[in-house]
C-alpha cells in the first residue's frame, strides 16, 4: 500500500511533464522495477495526431532502459472521473514485463481505484505463448 502511494505521487510529478497541446488531456504514470526504483512516464503527443505516445509506455520504456527485466506495480493519473483506467496497447505493454502486477488508477479529484493487471487484462497473450 505504501508502495502504490508512492507510485501516485511519482505518477503526478510525471504528469506536469505531459506534452498534450492537442487533446489538452494530461497523463502522468510511474511504474516500478524490479529493482525497487520509480520510473516516470508522461503523455507526449505529435502534430501527427497518431503518433501520440502514451504515460503508461514511456514509463515502462524508462524502466527497461534502466535494465529492469519486471515491473511490479503502476500508477497512472488523469482528469477523468472515475479515474480512468490504461489503453488496450498499454495493457499488453505492462503485461510484457509481469504476469501480474498491481494498478492504481487516481484522478485530480483524489478519486482513486486499486486493482491488478490481470482484471484489466484477462488472458493476455504473452511471450510464454510464442512457439
Ligand atoms: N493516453 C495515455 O497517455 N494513456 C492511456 O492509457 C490512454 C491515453 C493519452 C494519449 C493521448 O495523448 C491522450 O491520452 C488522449 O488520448
Amino acid at each position: 500500500m505504501a508502495d502504490m502511494n508512492e507510485l501516485v505521487e511519482a505518477a503526478k510529478r510525471a504528469r506536469t511533464r505531459a506534452y498534450a497541446p492537442y487533446s489538452r488531456y494530461q497523463v502522468g504514470a510511474a511504474v516500478r522495477g524490479d529493482n525497487g526504483k520509480v520510473y516516470l512516464g508522461a503523455n507526449i503527443e505529435n502534430a501527427s495526431y497518431g503518433l501520440a505516445l502514451c504515460a503508461e509506455r514511456n514509463a515502462v520504456a524508462a524502466a527497461i532502459l534502466d535494465g529492469c527485466k519486471q515491473i511490479t506495480g503502476v500508477a497512472v493519473i488523469t482528469s477523468t472521473s472515475p479515474p480512468a483506467a490504461p489503453c488496450g496497447m498499454c495493457r499488453q505493454t505492462l503485461a510484457e514485463f509481469a504476469r501480474e502486477m498491481d494498478v492504481v488508477m487516481v484522478n485530480e479529484k483524489g478519486e482513486r481505484v486499486d486493482t491488478t493487471l490481470s482484471a484489466l487484462l484477462p488472458r493476455a497473450f504473452r511471450p510464454e505463448d510464442l512457439p
